[in-house]
């Protein structure tokens, strides 16, 4: 296993571009599940669960292979319709092959995903909303089975809003008899890629990044190319790393609009921030000023940067409070910040912290993906050698992560280590 070691205390400088966004290029990935023909996909990130849905496709029957970012999905042979456990307990965003699974083949049996380090997640909403459309959906042995010949638009109406129960139940609606309504559907820019691919290949949506989407089924649909929009949870991470080491980061390659919340709280905090086109530059501030902040779905303050936000407030020149509302567990990273002499305290879903002038290095371990990338940014700040155990969390979501820190001048290295 490996783990990531990192010499704090450097400001980082320079510029990176950003990689192709993990979060949109999975359910793009599960698109394919719904054509025979071939779909192209560029500015793929390399990345441990782009690998996992490679791997889980194969087993549906869908051929993949992947060159310098370009990924190329065909099915080829017999179709396969069961996402095995070991699959999907790997990455719980395989559940978005059940509704391409049901739309296509009229059956699918898809291990259930079970909770994780950030909260139960359970699928019910992307369950109900494939009921509605007419499945018949048993619970047995750990599996989700569903079966309908042909789905049926319907209107569904979330309880709550869910990003890849939106992309489930669109890409079960694309091929759907009939107009299928979203309501309270989700607005985040992922949604908005898959729903531009699903057009491409001949779907009927419209109001997409609104929260009523409308979807007219079509009896079937074709290959197409697409680029994958960049990844603004790791733009965020990077400008979330620049402000707290107090560096001049330039980068490329993101879309501002994406992380507009995450700008704004930044500034607040201190930090200069000036966009162009797809380039954005942040200097860090000198002092670190308090901020609350609390997360909310797209275009609120998202989720995914609250573990970082969280490190960065820790150094911050007073008291702030982070509110979770998204997850209900997303709180790994506190504890291990603490080894480092952050002072941060847990109240229910709220995380207040007073903010101390240093950090200090310890051995720290990761839990999950963004409690991980909240770790590499306190050791960028910390004093001495900051050791991070069971970095594969990390290596899910950033692509070349040490690679890009070093290249902003941060002394960052990856070490094995035999526990
Ligand atoms: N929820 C339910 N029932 C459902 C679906 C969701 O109760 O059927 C709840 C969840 O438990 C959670 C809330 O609704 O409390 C929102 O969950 P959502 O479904 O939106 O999350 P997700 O689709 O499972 C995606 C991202 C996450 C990101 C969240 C929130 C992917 C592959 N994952 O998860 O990304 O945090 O949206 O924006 O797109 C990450 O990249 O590190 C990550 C966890």
């Amino acid at each position: 296993m490996d783990k990531i070691v990192i010499q704090g205390g450097l400001p980082l400088k320079g510029r990176i571009k950003i990689s192709g966004s993990k979060n949109a290029a999975l359910p793009l990935m599960a698109a394919s599940l719904l054509t025979d023909s071939k779909l192209i996909l560029s500015h793929v990130p390399s990345l441990m669960d782009i690998q996992t849905m490679m791997r889980l496709l194969k087993v549906l029957g869908i051929h993949s292979s992947m060159m310098f970012g370009r990924l190329a999905l065909q099915a080829k042979g017999r179709r396969g319709h069961e996402a095995p456990y070991d699959i999907v307990r790997k990455m719980r965003a395989s559940i978005l092959v059940l509704g391409p699974l049901l739309a296509k083949l009229g059956k699918a049996r898809v291990s259930l995903p079970g909770g994780c380090a950030i909260g139960a997640r359970p699928i019910n909403l992307h369950l109900k909303a494939l009921e509605a459309m007419g499945a018949k959906i048993k619970l047995e042995e750990g599996y989700v089975n569903a079966v309908c010949p042909r789905l049926k638009g319907a209107r569904i109406v979330f309880d709550d809003v869910t990003v890849t129960g939106t992309e489930n139940i669109m890409m079960a609606a694309v091929l759907a008899k009939g107009r299928t309504i979203l309501e309270n559907a989700a607005l985040e820019p992922e949604v908005t890629d898959l729903a531009d691919l699903l057009n491409h290949m001949g779907a009927k949506i419209a109001g997409v990044g609104t929260s009523t989407i409308e979807i007219e089924g079509v009896d079937d649909l074709g290959g197409a190319s697409h680029t994958v929009i960049p990844d603004r949870i790791e733009a965020g991470t990077f400008m979330i790393a620049a402000a707290m080491t107090r560096g001049d980061v330039i980068l490329e390659g993101l879309n501002p609009s994406h992380v507009d919340a995450l700008t704004q709280k930044l500034r607040d905090a201190g930090a200069t921030i000036e966009s162009n086109g797809s380039r954005l530059r942040l200097i860090g501030p000198r002092e670190i000023k308090p901020v609350d902040v609390k997360t909310a779905p797209f275009p609120g303050f998202a989720t995914d940067f609250q573990a970082q936000f969280t490190a960065l407030m820790s150094v911050a020149n007073g008291q702030s409070t982070i509110t979770e509302t998204i997850f209900e567990n997303r709180f790994m990273h506190v504890p291990e910040l603490n080894r480092m002499g952050a002072q941060l305290e847990v109240k229910g879903n709220m995380v207040v912290i007073k903010g101390v002038e240093r950090l200090q290095s310890a051995p720290i371990m990761a839990s999950d993906l963004r409690a991980s990338a909240s770790l590499v940014l306190a050791g960028l700040v910390a004093k001495g050698v900051t050791d991070i155990h069971r970095v594969y969390h990390i290596d899910r979501g950033y692509e070349s992560i040490e690679k890009k820190l070093r290249r902003l001048g941060a002394k960052v290295k990856r070490a094995k280590v035999r526990y």
